[in-house]
């Protein structure tokens, strides 16, 4: 199993730069079938999911290709095939974003049900209820989801959960839909704007972006864009300040968008760590022994599900008892287990974790079992006492380009 190990005790100091966010590069790249015409997309670091969506992209009849330069060309100027192939989608639950823009581009998306991460059940029935009032008819075949409608019709609905996913796929769908769409309860992450104004760009009509609702005007065609750059990844920030923050170090991360990632921000300076914005950088300066906080992940503007393994490894080394509850997804707790063997000390109940800070971490080998877990392990790794030999590092590079290579730059050794 690919590995890498991390020798604790060492501060982090120095710039960084932010890599574009793959969180709105996946559902942008699915944007572009149903873009006519070339488009080109910059800033996105070749992750392994990136890697996925390309082939995704290239099998559905549009030719998508990376360029050196951080850049994605698409060429879209055939008719696209309908059928999303089952070992993409299945390794990759954001794959599941072809299935509104195969659906408005040609009426009909059979798409298998989705993959990625075990943090959860993670079910699809939100998008699928969107469709269906949307105009289109939904059946199950042999793992299949297959999704008809001839011609999608605008309609006003609401979601159950603000669920990011289902209101990209949503809102791509109602884009090229006959008449106006308005969407209630849709999630307001960052990476949705970015989707939307991607779109906008494209010639979409689509209001409310930053908002719970959505109004969207359905439009005959969309057309390429070139050049399109991507947002930064607050996720990637987030965890790079946290490298900061927990070395006791002085880390600062460029490209970044405070607005972002503000209740991390928050949380850090009342856990005593200092922090400075400004219109395009981050800084995060340890002070001492850090504080314990608590929190809960919700729905943007609250604080990311996706940085709270990593917000936990700096809390098992902060002085007292810290609450974190995780309230988005069911079993995002895996981290936990393995934070324990560093000498962690932790409770869980339930969506409940309660962290004693101990003094000190120790090395120990460890497991990766989900993308921000690696983060988390990593992250405890650089002030653990010893040796940390991180296992299963496919889950790590789905999200993070070179995160050791960034650490590596700030001071981290890490060998890979
Ligand atoms: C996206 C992000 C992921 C992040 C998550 C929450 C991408 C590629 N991934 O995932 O990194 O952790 O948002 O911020 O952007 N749910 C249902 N039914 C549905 C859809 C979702 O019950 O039809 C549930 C999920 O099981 C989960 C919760 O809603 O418990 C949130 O899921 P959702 O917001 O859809 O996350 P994703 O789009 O999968």
């Amino acid at each position: 199993m690919s590995r890498l190990s991390v020798e604790g005790g060492f501060r982090l100091e120095g710039t960084v730069r932010a890599a574009g966010a793959k969180n709105a590069i996946l559902p942008i790249m699915a944007a572009c079938l149903m873009l006519e015409g070339d488009t080109v997309l910059q800033n996105i670091p070749y992750l392994n999911d990136v890697s996925i969506m390309l082939r995704m992209l290239n099998a559905l009849g549009v030719r998508a290709e990376y360029r050196k330069n951080e850049e994605i060309h698409v060429v879209n100027t055939r008719k696209i095939r309908h059928i999303a192939p089952y070992d993409l989608v299945t390794s990759m639950r954001a794959s599941f974003f072809v299935a509104g823009p195969i659906l408005a581009r040609a009426g009909f998306a059979k798409v298998p049900l989705p993959g990625g991460c075990l943090i959860g059940a993670r079910p699809v029935d939100i998008h699928l209820k969107g469709f269906e009032a949307l105009g289109a008819t939904i059946s199950m075949e042999h793992g299949f989801v297959q999704i008809e409608a001839k011609a999608l019709k605008g309609s006003e609905f609401r979601l159950d959960f603000p669920s990011v996913g289902a209101t990209e796929n949503l809102m791509m769908a109602a884009c090229l839909a006959e008449g106006t769409s308005i969407i209630h309860n849709v999630a307001r992450e960052p990476e949705i704007d970015d989707l939307g104004q991607f779109l906008q760009a494209g010639g979409a009509k689509i209001s409310g972006l930053g908002t719970s609702t959505l109004t969207i005007v359905g439009v005959e065609s969309l057309t390429g864009i070139n050049p399109y750059p991507v947002i930064a990844d607050r996720i990637e920030v987030g965890t790079l300040l946290i490298a900061g923050a927990i070395t006791n170090g002085d880390v600062t991360v460029k490209g970044a968008i405070a607005a972002h990632i503000k209740p991390l921000l928050t949380l850090l300076a009342q856990a005593g760590a200092e922090v400075e914005t400004g219109a395009d950088y981050i800084r995060v300066k340890g002070n001492g022994r850090l504080k314990a906080v608590d929190f809960e992940t919700e729905p943007f503007p609250g604080f990311p599900t996706d940085m709270q393994a990593q917000m936990m490894a700096l809390l098992t080394v902060s002085e007292g008892k810290s609450v974190v509850k995780e309230c988005i997804f069911e079993n995002r707790f895996m981290h936990v287990r393995e934070l324990m063997r560093m000498g962690a000390k932790i409770t869980l109940e339930d969506q409940m974790a309660v962290v004693e800070g101990v003094e000190n971490l120790s090395g120990a080998e460890v497991k990766i079992t989900d993308l921000r877990a690696g983060a988390s392990l990593i992250l405890a790794g650089l002030v653990a006492q010893g040796r940390t030999t991180v296992y299963g590092l496919k889950h790590l590079t789905r999200g993070y380009y070179d995160l050791p290579g960034k650490l590596r730059s700030l001071g981290a050794k890490i060998i890979e």
